[in-house]
């Protein structure tokens, strides 16, 4: 099997957290709706799960309502609680995930007014430009990522959040890649609502998380009362059984973690920029401990991707596919990387399973790729 190296994509399930889902996929598990013995042990385990999630992030528990992941939280948030009658602006960046970019692209086909802020050369929002644009423009909402999941920037949101009036603008952040990653929270933060997803966080894929204390205009999933009304369908109680243990864990172990993804990524920089023209993107700028965003000049992403595959390295590009032609990353468009760049850029996101080892071999088959690809390879960049 091939070294896992992009825990930004998914990362594996905790063996704790499996073991914590196993009752609700092997026995009977009841509806949480239900009365029954069944039905009070199901309930009993989405709430428990609730409040882990409501301690790792710091808010009440009434505020988590569980989801499809975070997807379905950006939705939630971007459909069910902006005022689509409203002229006023939502304001939210160009270096967005598309689960914010593509609903807010719908609202604004709907008509409504929406503001893309631009990141500097590093990757952050660029908060000079961003000031004229904020200041004083009556937003209604305001929607910023707090890390980039291709860069692993973390994004000045408290800075942002300073511009608007928080009593009438509503500020979101979809914290998909930092939750668990670093430590976040919102009672400390200038921060209304979060969506996030367990499968980021060593939970299961399917299930995730918008946390807000307010009702919705309306929800985005409607039928039955579950989560207060504000998301119908029986819950996905393995799920978040799952969610509820891995937000336990990132709880009780996130120093650790940090400290030992920052030491597997440094030891991976620390050998990737002695390869001559090597371009970390986001470096000097706070990142999350475990993303290394980089391209090397004169080899195109995908071939050294493929390379790395056969060599036994698991990673993603930079770029997306859409009928069959390769598109450099949104981000860095935005970030104003030249497309040739763009298209080499691979992206190396660390998790627990891997080790120090891991990270050495990989910058030294890196090395030894560079000095062993055919000249044809090379001509790819050009
Ligand atoms: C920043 C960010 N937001 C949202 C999502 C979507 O999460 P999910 O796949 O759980 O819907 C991702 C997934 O990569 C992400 O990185």
């Amino acid at each position: 099997m091939s070294v896992y190296l992009d825990h930004n994509a998914t990362s594996p399930m905790h063996p704790e957290v499996i073991e914590a889902m196993m009752p609700y996929l092997q026995n009977p598990v009841g509806n949480p709706s239900s009365l029954h013995s069944y039905g009070r042990m199901a309930r009993s385990a989405v709430e428990s799960a609730r409040a882990e999630v409501a301690q790792l992030l710091g808010c009440d528990s009434a505020a988590v309502i569980f989801t499809s992941g975070g997807t379905e939280a950006n939705n939630l948030l971007l459909k069910g609680y902006v005022d689509h009658a409203s002229r006023r602006p939502i304001i939210s960046s160009e270096i967005e995930h598309s689960a914010v970019l593509e609903p807010l692209k719908q609202l604004q086909a709907e008509g409504m007014n929406v503001v893309l802020l631009k990141p500097n050369p590093q990757g952050q929002v660029d908060l000079e430009a961003a000031r004229s644009l904020v200041t004083g423009a009556d937003a209604q909402l305001l929607s910023i990522l707090y890390a980039n999941n291709e860069t692993g920037v973390i994004q000045p949101v408290e800075a942002l959040a300073a511009m608007v009036d928080r009593d009438v603008c509503l500020v979101h952040s979809d914290a998909t890649q930092a939750i668990g990653k670093i430590p976040f929270d919102l009672s400390q933060l200038p921060i209304d609502a979060v969506s996030f997803s367990a499968h980021k966080l060593g939970g299961p894929q399917g299930v995730g998380a918008l946390v807000i204390n307010r009702k919705p205009r309306q929800a985005l999933i409607s039928g039955g009362d579950q989560e207060n009304r504000r998301r119908g369908g029986t819950e996905n109680v393995a799920g978040i059984v799952g969610l509820g243990k891995a937000a336990q864990i990132a709880r009780l172990e996130i120093t650790h973690k940090q400290q030992y993804l920052l030491q597997l990524r440094e030891s991976f920089e620390a050998r990737l920029t002695a390869i001559p023209g090597s371009v970390i993107f986001g470096q000097g700028v706070p990142r999350l401990p475990n993303t290394t965003f980089f391209a090397l000049p004169y080899y195109h992403g995908e071939t050294l991707l493929m390379e790395l595959d056969r060599a036994g390295f698991a990673l993603s590009s930079g770029s997306a596919c859409h009928s069959m032609v390769t598109e450099p990353s949104h981000v860095l468009k935005a970030m104003g990387v030249d497309d040739t760049l763009a298209l080499n850029a691979i992206r190396v996101s660390f998790g627990m399973d891997n080790s120090l080892q891991d990270a050495e071999q990989l910058a030294a088959k890196l090395q030894e790729l560079v000095d062993r690809l055919p000249p044809v390879i090379r001509q790819a960049a050009g």
